[in-house]
């Protein structure tokens, strides 16, 4: 008995070995963690269950009988993260470069469909030199099976991938379909196809760093929500993230407890908007002072800097925050940041975590750069998802809301729960001098005339209270109170029930 009891220890010991000694130790020499290592570091310490530690792969070409480790290149299994379950699978670039195999492929569904079966986030650490070449067509139905629940999980639970070495190829497709993608600097990377073949294709000369790397996909291309300086950083982060979100659909977001005073109150917010309305001031300082503990997780920091996007609490509850910038192009929207932002809401939106926006918007950028991107369309993607979101929205307009950018902003008319303004808004189709000039083009020439029109046009219209006359506003508030009574605001949707009607999906402009 004895004996057998040590053969399992054996074969254990063996399993986590992966790839071997020297292989272990290059990883290392890269500044790369094992994948146990990093499994490890992301869990609770000693939580994690490890499922089909002696998965081998079943291929018998290219000699490939002769080799068949235990575990085939993945680590998968379930622990906790401060005592909130998850799945996690974790490639071992040791083992055939963490290349997926058809086994290597089942071993990652089995423990997504256990996901979606019991209502828990899958975090998966991608670091693989894609399709396992020896295997060919099975290795690329894999993939195409781990797509598919990709896929479904999609807004059923949370998804967060984390790119820890190589992502090449059709490989890039899983992590670019989940929550949520983090990238190592200089240890990671992504592309559909690699230098080389871009060399042949397009004559382009390029590193895999400049081509797929954590710089380019968290500033040109957006891929990649966050980039981190090493394993240690992008784990612990991940954690950080983790706390914000719920485990499934079926859960709402954990309450954290919190030492923060809902009603404090902030007399410099008094202060936040310079006299002068052109200059800018820096949105995330008022994130800051309304969040518990000023507390903040940022989406995309680096991309589409003109809008913030990113988690808070407030009373211990998470709450998505997205805001202009005034400090980045004026705080317009644009093809980028409508794009940033619509994806932020709709992922609120589907795992039930309340919104609360920030206006400062002069309007969208002009431009023909921006028409022949599509600004139509993609600016049309955040006004849809903020439309159709139906969970609590709690807006602030804390200077300018101007033109369609109003209406965008999670305004009243897209079913905006509590809408308030600062004293220093400034609702209206267009600034005070554009107007002047379309309205008295024949006065053009006269510039006390023109002087008098602009004051006018900004008396009537550079504040909040043509819109509160309306409704549009419910309440000006004081910038002082404003976490207190953004706090209230929430509590008092706790129960909040909106649905919208059925349908088989929606058609947002993609
Ligand atoms: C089998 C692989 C492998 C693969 C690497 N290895 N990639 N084995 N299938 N795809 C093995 C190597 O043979 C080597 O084994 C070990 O992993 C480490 O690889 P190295 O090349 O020594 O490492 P490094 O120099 O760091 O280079 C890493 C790499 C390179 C850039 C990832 O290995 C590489 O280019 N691999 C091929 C990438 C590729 O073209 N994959 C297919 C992409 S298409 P030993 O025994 O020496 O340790 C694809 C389609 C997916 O994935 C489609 C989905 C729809």
């Amino acid at each position: 008995m004895k004996d057998i009891l040590a053969q399992l220890e054996t074969r254990r010991e063996a399993a986590r070995m992966g790839g071997g000694q020297r292989r272990i130790d290059a990883q290392h020499g890269r500044g790369k963690l094992t994948a146990r290592e990093r499994v490890d570091l992301l869990l609770d310490e000693g939580s994690f269950e490890e499922f089909d530690m002696f998965v081998a792969h079943r291929c018998t070409d290219f000699g490939m009988a002769a080799e068949r480790p235990s575990g085939d290149g993945v680590v998968t299994g379930w622990g906790t993260i401060n005592g909130r379950m998850v799945y996690v699978f974790s490639q071992d670039f040791t083992v055939f470069g963490g290349s997926l195999s058809e086994t290597h492929a089942q071993k990652i569904c089995k423990i997504m469909d256990m996901a979606m079966q019991n209502g828990a986030p899958v975090i998966g650490i991608n670091d693989s030199g894609g399709a396992r070449i020896q295997e060919g067509v099975a290795s690329l139905a894999g993939y195409a099976e781990v797509f598919q629940r990709n896929i479904m999980a999609s807004g059923v639970v949370p998804q967060i991938s984390l790119i820890m070495g190589p992502c090449a190829g059709g490989a890039v497709y899983s992590p670019a379909m989940t929550d949520f993608i983090f990238m190592v600097k200089d240890t990671s990377y992504m592309f559909v196809t690699g230098p080389d073949v871009v060399k042949t294709v397009t004559n382009e000369v390029v590193t895999a760093e400049e081509l797929g790397g954590a710089a380019t996909h968290t500033r040109k291309s957006s891929v990649a929500d966050g980039a981190f300086e090493n394993d240690v950083e992008a784990l612990a982060e991940t954690r950080r993230l983790f706390d914000f979100l719920p485990l499934s659909n079926r859960d709402r977001a954990p309450t954290r407890p919190f030492f923060d005073d809902v009603a404090r109150l902030e007399p410099s917010l008094d202060t936040l908007i310079p006299d002068n309305p052109n200059q800018p001031y820096d949105m995330k300082e008022l994130i800051a002072k309304v969040a518990d503990e000023g507390d903040f997780f940022e989406i995309q920091a680096a991309f589409a800097a003109n809008i913030i996007t990113g988690f808070i609490r407030i009373e211990g509850q998470s709450v998505g925050v997205v805001a202009n910038q005034p400090l980045v192009l004026a705080g317009c929207l644009d093809i980028d940041s409508s794009r940033k932002a619509a994806r932020f809401v709709r992922f609120c939106d589907a795992f039930e975590i309340p919104i609360l926006t920030f206006v400062d918007v002069p309007g969208f950028l002009p431009g023909t750069g921006q028409e022949y991107g599509g600004v139509i369309k993609h600016g049309a993607k955040l006004l849809f998802a903020y439309g159709e979101a139906t969970v609590p929205k709690v807006t602030v307009i804390t200077r300018k809301a101007y033109g369609g950018a109003y209406d965008v902003m999670a305004s009243k008319h897209l079913r905006g729960d509590f809408n308030y303004a600062w004293p220093t808004a400034e609702i209206a189709v267009m600034g005070a001098r554009g107007a002047v000039e379309i309205l008295y083009r024949s006065e053009l020439s006269d510039r006390d005339k023109i002087a008098g029109r602009t004051k006018d046009y900004e008396d009537r219209f550079a504040n909040p209270f043509v819109a509160a006359e309306k409704g549009f506003v419910d309440e000006v508030i004081m910038p002082h109170s404003t976490r207190r009574r953004v706090a209230r605001a929430f509590a008092s949707l706790r129960g909040k029930r909106l649905s919208n009607p059925w349908k088989k999906h929606d058609n947002i402009p993609l």
